[in-house]
């Protein structure tokens, strides 16, 4: 499909009410509001491991285009869960990715950064060896192996620290704690980059617009870890918080992450020929925004480049 007339289409978003499917759906709306036919599901509607009902639901609304937003993203609930992470992350996407071939609909999924261990001292490319650390790691990964090899036409997304206006995040997190007075200690020493949910989903428009397929990676530009992350949440809320560094030992989670999971963005701005936004400056756009009534997060369009910043 060269994807010019993808639009034309029906187009079916899974894990339509999460942080970034609600986001897509927003995007969308816009993108197809001179034609084609958007359509969101989430659960209990449909649940991507049933492989008829999902089957069903393409042909029903004659998909072109199906963009895959549902996991189980809890990361330390996929250690205790393993067998729910396996269903969802691993063995759905092969599910939908097969009810997508048989259709002839191009489907778009995502991952993430904690495929990769976090050794490398790099940002990390698409095609760099994956290693994950976790369960959830381990199940995405299988994801979108699974993705790739079913035949039908498929792009997939990797992206890391997602935050958004429609769902709980990091962001929010601190802000309650710095507005509650609470004592802030966040691990130093994990170096990822920030990614708006909107950012990105303007980024899918941008992939979908092109023949993409394979692997790409999309994330805001720059890197930092959470204490720096923090910091800046706060500052940017004018809050007098103090946060104090500490480190993954001391702050012991059930899943291992990785130290460094920065992803090379260099193929998405090949391809679309646009320059990930700052992640300061998306911080800044999701702060504004968070206090309007309309709680739309104005884009970062400024970014169209020929070349990457990295
Ligand atoms: N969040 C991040 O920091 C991050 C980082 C890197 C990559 N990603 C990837 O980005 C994608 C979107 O993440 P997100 O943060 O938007 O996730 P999210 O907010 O947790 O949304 C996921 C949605 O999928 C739904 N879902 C779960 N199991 C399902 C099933 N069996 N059938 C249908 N829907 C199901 C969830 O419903 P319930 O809420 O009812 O379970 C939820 O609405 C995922 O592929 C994730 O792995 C996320």
């Amino acid at each position: 499909m060269t994807t010019k007339n993808w639009t034309s289409g029906g187009v079916c978003v899974l894990g339509a009410k999460g942080m970034l499917g609600q986001e897509l759906m927003l995007v969308l709306q816009d993108r197809l509001s001179s034609g084609g036919k958007l359509f969101g599901f989430d659960l209990p509607e449909l649940d991507i491991c049933d492989g008829t009902a999902v089957r069903r639901v393409l042909e029903d609304h004659q998909a072109g285009v199906v963009i895959n937003a549902a996991a189980y993203t809890d990361v330390d609930g996929c250690e205790t869960n393993q067998a729910l992470a396996q269903d969802v992350n691993g063995k759905a996407p092969e599910v939908v990715a097969e009810a997508c071939a048989e259709v002839g609909a191009k489907m778009v999924h995502f991952s993430t950064d904690f495929v990769f261990d976090g050794r490398g001292r790099r940002p990390y490319l698409p095609d760099d060896q994956a290693n994950p650390l976790s369960v959830y790691g381990q199940t995405k990964w299988a994801g979108e192996k699974a993705v790739r090899s079913a035949g039908g036409q498929s792009l997939v997304v990797r992206t890391s620290w997602l935050f958004g206006l429609q769902g709980r995040n990091f962001v929010e997190a601190i802000l309650a704690k710095a507005e509650a007075g609470q004592p802030l200690s966040v691990v130093d020493d994990q170096i990822g980059a920030p990614t708006l949910a909107s950012d990105l989903a303007e980024a899918v428009i941008r992939l979908l617009d092109t023949s993409a397929e394979g692997t790409v990676h999309f994330t805001n530009s720059g890197a930092c870890s959470w204490y720096d992350f923090a910091c800046e949440i706060v500052a940017n809320a004018d809050l007098d918080a103090a946060i104090s560094r500490t480190t993954s030992e001391a702050f012991a989670r059930p899943a291992h992450r990785p130290a460094y999971s920065v992803l090379d963005t260099s193929r998405y701005t090949e391809l679309t020929n646009h320059t990930p936004q700052p992640w300061r400056d998306a911080l800044r756009r999701y702060m504004d925004a968070r206090l309007t009534p309309s709680r739309t997060v104005e884009s970062g369009n400024e970014g169209v480049t020929g070349s990457s910043e990295r």
